[in-house]
């Protein structure tokens, strides 16, 4: 069964989609609600196989409720009025499976073909892409044996591998086992749904700008833009769940920050601390987005104390310069082979002023959307403009969701590499 799915769903590429989450035995089972209940939200037709183990620790009867169809266990497995084994039957049925919590024992069941619980045999019958995510004890993520299956399961074709984050794990150890947030899983099966598994930035380090810059007058007051720093993150993200090692350069954000996992993080705040981080960053670069939306002016001087308004007012009147142009710097002192994509806000007639900028520039390809329209710009969760480069080419995008936008622009830059 499927909810009613509002306008724009359309560009969503889990609405739709039919999704087969296998729950193995691991504490981090109790977030799986949670996912299930957003894939549901988002129209995808939502499937739950748990394990014995995973069903101690996350009720059957609440997946079932909040994926709107049955939960399959061990128990439903062979039964003499099925016409066809039900692994078979779900595995031909998915077009997508999430696996998470993946534990030791459903890794090492999987990688040594085992078919011996309901998920394991699925997993060993579907052709369908898979999304696993790992979480176990340190220990155990540390232990020889789970280490080579882990490794193992980096070449298998269509398995996109979400390895543990570090924090404070229910076995109250600190470090590697903590499986991937819910936002963080849910975004990751959008990439697969929209992109794939392919890993073709191995080995690549991608630089990304995103979000505001701030300005201060004092030390209470600023100038800054309404940037949430989605388009930048996502593009980070995109290229890492693609196998890029990725430093983030990031003003204040606003969005989940669970999409920061995995990713090199270098918070800034002014155009200032932002040019330091570029100048630091560059040189081991393969490729750079820039992203961030730069305030372009910045007062002369910033008071060291907190003026009344009426002083404010003289603050504001003060001199102001503007701030450097980063993408420009970086364009004149990037080592050969880097390549540069910059962007470009701009409300009317789009194209041309794009065109005009990304000579300007000299950026190796230019990303130009307008902001003032309701599927495009700050904060929305679609976007759609011209892609300028490399040379002269140029390419209408029509409006889709910003990860699937994000991907296109990884493999623009990938292809100019
Ligand atoms: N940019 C930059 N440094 C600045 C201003 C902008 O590096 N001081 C970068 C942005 O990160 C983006 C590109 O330049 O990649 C274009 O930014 P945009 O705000 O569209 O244009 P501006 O350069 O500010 O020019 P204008 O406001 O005149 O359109």
């Amino acid at each position: 069964m499927r909810i009613e799915q509002p306008e724009g769903a359309a560009l969503d590429p889990l609405a739709g989609r039919r999704i087969l989450v296998g729950i193995s035995g691991s504490i981090a089972a109790v977030k799986l609600p949670l996912v299930v209940s957003a894939l549901a939200k988002r129209g995808a037709q939502v499937r739950c196989v748990v394990t014995p183990s995973a069903a101690q620790l996350v009720s059957p009867v609440a997946l079932a409720s909040l994926s709107r169809e049955r939960c399959y266990l061990d128990a439903d497995q062979w039964c003499h009025t099925a016409p066809r084994p039900l692994h078979v039957e779900l595995a031909e049925w998915a077009e997508l499976v999430l696996l998470a919590p993946l534990s030791a024992t459903t890794l090492g069941r999987w990688v040594h073909g085992l078919g011996d619980t309901l998920l394991a045999s699925t997993l060993l019958a579907t052709e369908a892409p898979v999304l696993a995510a790992a979480a176990m004890n340190t220990a155990m993520w540390g232990a020889p044996a789970v280490a080579a299956n882990w490794q193992q399961l980096q070449r298998y074709e269509r398995v996109l591998p979400l390895g543990p984050a570090e924090g404070l794990l229910a076995c109250d150890r600190q470090g590697s086992g903590r499986m991937a947030d819910p936002e963080l899983l849910v975004l990751a099966l959008e990439s697969l749904a929209s992109w794939g598994w392919q890993r073709d930035w191995q080995g690549r380090r991608l630089l990304v700008s995103a979000g505001p810059t701030r300005e201060w007058f004092d030390p209470a007051r600023c100038i800054s833009n309404p940037s949430t720093g989605r388009m930048g993150v996502l593009l980070a993200q995109a290229a890492r769940l693609r196998g890029a090692e990725v430093d983030l350069v990031h003003g204040a954000l606003q969005l989940d920050p669970s999409w920061l996992e995995g990713l090199n993080l270098h918070p800034i705040d002014t155009g200032a601390q932002l040019q330091r981080a570029l100048e630091q960053l560059q040189p081991q670069a393969d490729a750079i987005a820039m992203a961030a939306a730069v305030a372009d002016h910045r007062p002369a001087r910033t008071l060291s104390y907190k003026p009344t308004k009426a002083e404010l007012d003289a603050a504001m009147c003060g001199p102001w310069e503007p701030v450097p142009d980063l993408l420009v710097e970086l364009v004149s002192r990037r080592p050969t082979g880097q390549r540069i994509l910059g962007f470009a806000a701009h409300s009317g007639d789009v194209l041309p002023q794009a065109q005009a900028k990304f000579a300007r520039k000299g950026c190796d390809l230019l990303f130009a959307n307008p902001i003032d329209q309701p599927d495009a710009g700050f904060g929305s969760s679609t976007n759609q403009g011209w892609l300028l480069g490399p040379g002269d080419a140029v390419e209408r995008l029509e409006p889709m969701g910003k990860l699937a936008l994000a991907h296109r622009l990884i493999t623009a830059l990938g292809a100019a590499l």
